[in-house]
């Protein structure tokens, strides 16, 4: 009869199982010495080895030769229990068992001596599934086990596992089998079987598995029914639904090239092929992220499931690009995958997608616009300090900047009130008089502000968005400090744009020699559409 060849392979002895070297370093102690606790949790990913160990723990308890590290293999508990027919050790699947009877039955059973053996073994599987009150009739069991008794939880959820059962137990967890690992094994399996398997297709089957080694064997079962006994990693890839690296690396290309056209080239050619689009973006996510690792952590990492040609590989892909665009590009894939997931238009999504990485790409981070901006060349006699916005503004022009070395007003007496005779002055003067507050929003506001008098009332009209400062009274303490006594204020939003024009006043000698400095000029190359808006000479501050 054929038997699939994850349980023709399933370790019988510790010394089969492959990787978790620290679960079975402190069980085999355990055994050796003779200390056996009655409660264990073994959590971890499926397919991972826990029923595996649960039964060869069975296995050294129960063993004639027992208790022992090593098992004989040939007695008849040893048998039963690789058949699953032991009668003093019971495999429960919490799965389908999970109720409070089944757990009652299990309290009765318990209290009876083993019919054989030394020990009665219950391995609980799936063991996160048992309800509430269930896992209440087995604590009681825990609490007062009987010295034969000896409990082996096994899940995949160990948080679900109450804190009243878990701190009875003893905790191992279980690894992530590793990518070496895992190609060590499928190609010991292929040796056995007669099956021609090239690195590559050992490979393809170990990332299959993604650390599970159940999963790895499944899809050599499932390549072997497809192939026959030579396997080819073209062949086994499509069965897989996995994409060649080669087609993720044009991805990259069309990056480093900003190429759309490629792009849509590649999209066009999985859509012929009739491959599977959220499989690619899939695919697209973990390649992306492997190239992130490789950027980050080298060639040597264990942290990539690929061979050592295929890490070199990476390692010189990623060179290409900064640390900063591969999280940017992964971050933009995984955005991609979830939305492939819900998209009746995948092909369009995964277009839309593919573009925005190449868009990406294209922005300058902040870091490398500063850093071409060089060491700031030593500042001439000015004494002015710019501060210009450095986020593009939608304001089409940039106007000179007012330049503050005014007295400020706040500081001397109030002035007269006929100095508010003209709208820039008045204007101007509660600008400054906000600046020497310490108001820099309102002020900006003010600045794009429309400032009249109206008999003993000013009116401002300010574009909406920056209605918020506004709002507090920052404008009438700074009217306090002008007037004395000051006018009320009415406060008009508009939707116009904000009236930087009015602004645009001949400078001073001091803004003119702010805007002339190379580093002012720099930065206005470097971040192009910035505008100076304020010119401060620091020595006033
Ligand atoms: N560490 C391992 N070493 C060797 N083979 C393993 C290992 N882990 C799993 N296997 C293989 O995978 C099969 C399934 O393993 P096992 O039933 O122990 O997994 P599990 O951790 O209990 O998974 P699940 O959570 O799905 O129950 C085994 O029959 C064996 O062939
Ligand atoms: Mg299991
Ligand atoms: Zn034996």
């Amino acid at each position: 009869m054929y038997q699939v060849i994850a349980r023709k392979y399933r370790p019988q002895a510790f010394s089969e199982l492959v990787s978790q070297e620290h679960v079975r370093a402190t069980l085999e102690n355990a055994i050796a010495q003779g200390r056996i606790a009655h409660g264990y949790i073994f959590s971890g990913q499926r397919g991972t080895g826990k029923t595996t160990v649960a039964r060869i723990v069975a296995r050294c308890l129960n063993c004639v030769q027992g208790p022992t590290t090593t098992p004989c293999g040939v007695c008849a508990s040893c048998r039963e229990i690789a058949e699953g027919g032991a009668v003093d050790v019971i495999e429960i699947d919490a799965a389908s068992n999970r109720g409070i009877n089944e757990m009652r039955e299990l309290r009765e059973n318990v209290r009876y001596r083993p019919a054989r053996d030394r020990y009665k073994v219950f391995i609980i599987d799936e063991a996160h599934q048992i309800t509430n009150e269930a896992f209440n009739a087995l604590l009681k069991t825990l609490e007062e086990p009987p010295e034969w008794a000896v409990f082996i939880l096994c899940t995949t959820e160990s948080h679900k596992i109450p804190a009243t059962i878990a701190s009875r137990c003893q905790h191992f967890s279980f690894r992530s089998v590793d990518f070496e690992d895992l190609v060590a094994r499928m190609k010991w399996i292929c040796e056995q079987e007669g099956v021609e398997a090239d690195a590559d297709v050992l490979a393809i089957l170990a990332q299959a598995g993604d650390g599970s080694v159940r999963d790895s064997l499944s899809a050599l079962d499932q390549a072997i029914a497809c192939c026959g006994n030579k396997l080819n990693a073209a062949e086994v890839r499509a069965l897989l639904g996995r994409f060649s690296v080669d087609l993720l690396e044009q991805v990259t290309q069309a990056l480093v090239a900003s190429d759309s056209r490629r792009m849509l080239d590649i999209v066009a050619e999985l859509d012929r092929n009739g491959l599977n689009l959220q499989h690619f973006s899939r695919e697209l996510s973990r390649y992306l992220r492997n190239l992130l690792v490789a950027k980050v952590a080298g060639a040597e990492t264990r942290l990539i499931a690929a061979s050592p040609a295929e890490r070199e590989r990476l390692v010189s892909i990623a060179g290409g690009f900064s640390e900063e665009d591969l999280t940017r590009y992964l971050q933009l894939s995984l955005d991609l995958f979830r939305d492939l997931q819900y998209s009746l238009q995948p092909r369009l999504h995964l277009e839309l997608g593919l573009l925005r990485m190449v868009h990406a790409g294209r922005l300058v981070s902040i870091e490398d616009a500063l850093a071409g901006l060089g060491p700031a060349p030593a500042a001439p006699a000015a004494p002015a300090a710019p501060s210009p916005s450095a986020a593009p503004r939608s304001a089409p022009v940039a106007p000179p900047a007012r330049s503050a070395p005014v007295a400020t007003p706040a500081q001397s007496t109030p002035a007269p009130a006929q100095s508010r005779a003209s709208d820039g002055s008045l204007k101007e003067r509660l600008y400054q008089a906000l600046i020497g507050m310490g108001a820099q929003f309102t002020a900006d506001a003010i600045e794009v502000s429309e400032v009249s008098e109206q008999g003993n009332l000013i009116a401002i009209t300010t574009p909406r968005e920056f209605a918020l400062p506004m709002r507090g009274n920052d404008v009438q303490k700074a009217l306090e400090r002008l007037f004395e006594r000051p006018p009320h204020v009415k406060v008009t939003l508009t939707d116009e744009a904000p009236a930087t024009a009015s602004m645009a006043k001949p400078t001073d000698e001091t803004t003119q020699r702010t805007l002339e400095h190379p580093a002012v000029k720099r930065f206005q190359e470097v971040f192009p559409g910035s505008h100076v808006r304020t010119v401060r000479d620091l020595r006033d501050t």
